[in-house]
């Protein structure tokens, strides 16, 4: 079913049709070419980072961050049961077991006031997840991984540009991931990123995404020939999806201010209506500045969620929930180290909606969304208006 208002879509930013082309003519199709590298430089200097190195999604640079931190059978990973399947499966396909953390019920982001009793003599990592681009309480959760020797991860698919206190969200952590899935901010169809924060990862994570093998110190010149030397996968994206990508980097301003204002609009245009119907908006937290990723709501109950998805698409706009606890679904028990209650996590995903959100979304649009949000009547309130 198509709508007249998607929830998303792809918008390009003006170079990509053009970067194609040129990266066609430069004859080289393959990964780590001279858009790749470009893109590299991009983010390296953005960040202020060591090293950043595309992958083909966000999925498998989490994969490359449980590779390097040597993730196996022994270890447990923390991560938030309120997250996308790739945070936790990149870690469980390495073997190690799962234990899931609740979540703040005003940031959706990992309860760190809840994190140090998950933590035993098997806690290898900490993966974080600064939902929506919004960023978790860093200083709180980085001080408790230093306290234990614990790694923290970043899944930064979210939060590009982002920043807590001051600083980019995506260099805290020893790793972190990023993605540029359609969905996203920046988006070239389906691609990621490794950002390597700590140095001693680099020359591992060049092997782990050439197939295990020292094929860069080759091109380095470095070795005569190259040869395979540890576990590794075809985790490097075609030049021509970095092409596309480098495109929308550059045009990096004007899409984080489109959305910007997007955003600002939907909370203005909604903030009396949601408190006067017991609508909860996002929080950000006075230090930090959001990525103006995605909005969404907490409505008073599920079967409001469901009737008002209805009520949006009578009227040809898709509005979406999103994750479902992971500490519930079949895979998440299975991989599971022990059981965990995550009641924050249940109660928010049944009462999440996330509304129309994308680059070029037009005012006229924006404003049929709100307009139509407005005419809803909550159960509660038909009830209470009765
Ligand atoms: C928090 C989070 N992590 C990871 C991913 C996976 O990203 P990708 O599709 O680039 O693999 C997603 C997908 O949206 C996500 O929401």
């Amino acid at each position: 079913m198509s709508y007249r208002i998607p929830f998303n879509r792809p918008c390009l930013a003006g170079n990509e049709y053009r970067y194609i082309a040129e990266a066609i003519a430069n004859g080289h199709a393959s990964g780590d070419g001279p858009f790749t590298r470009r893109c590299h430089e991009f983010l390296e200097t953005e960040l202020g980072v060591p090293r950043v190195l595309l992958t083909t999604s966000c999925t498998h640079a989490l994969e490359m961050a449980a590779l390097l931190l040597d993730c196996g059978p022994e270890d447990e990973v923390i991560v938030p049961s309120f997250t996308f399947v790739s945070t936790a499966n990149a870690f469980a396909l390495r073997g190690a077991r799962l234990v899931y953390a609740d979540v703040r019920p005003d940031t959706l982001n990992l309860d760190e006031s809840l994190l140090e009793p998950l933590i035993t003599p098997r806690t290898k990592a900490i993966v974080v997840v600064h939902y929506a681009g919004v960023p978790c309480e860093m200083d709180s959760i980085l001080a408790i991984g230093a306290r234990h020797g614990i790694r923290v991860v970043e899944d930064n698919a979210h939060a590009l540009f982002s920043r807590y206190k001051s600083t980019y969200t995506g260099t805290l952590g020893c790793l972190a991931t990023q993605s540029f899935h359609e969905t996203k901010n920046f988006m070239c169809g389906e691609g990621g990123a490794l950002v390597i924060n700590d140095p001693e990862f680099i020359e591992r994570a060049l092997v782990i995404r050439e197939k295990g093998t020292n094929r860069s110190r080759f091109f380095r010149g470095e070795v005569d020939k190259y040869t395979w030397v540890d576990l590794g996968s075809s985790y490097l994206p075609s030049d021509l999806l970095a092409a596309f990508l480098l495109a929308q980097f550059e045009a990096r301003e004007t899409i984080q201010e489109k959305r910007r204002q997007v955003w600002n609009r939907y909370y203005e245009s909604l903030a009396d209506w949601a408190e006067s119907n017991g609508v909860k908006l996002p929080v950000i937290p006075a230090d930090c500045e959001q990525a103006y990723h995605m909005f969404y709501m907490l409505l008073p109950s599920a079967e409001d969620r469901e009737s008002l998805i209805s009520h949006l698409k009578s009227q040809s706009i898709l509005g979406v929930f999103h994750y479902t606890p992971l500490h519930l679904s079949e895979a998440g028990k299975k991989f599971a180290a022990r059981s965990s209650s995550c009641p924050v996590t249940e109660d928010l995903s049944e009462r999440l909606l996330r509304l129309p959100f994308y680059n070029d979304l037009s005012r006229n649009d924006q404003d049929h969304v709100t307009t139509t949000l407005m005419k809803f009547r909550f159960r509660a309130f038909s009830r209470r208006a009765s």
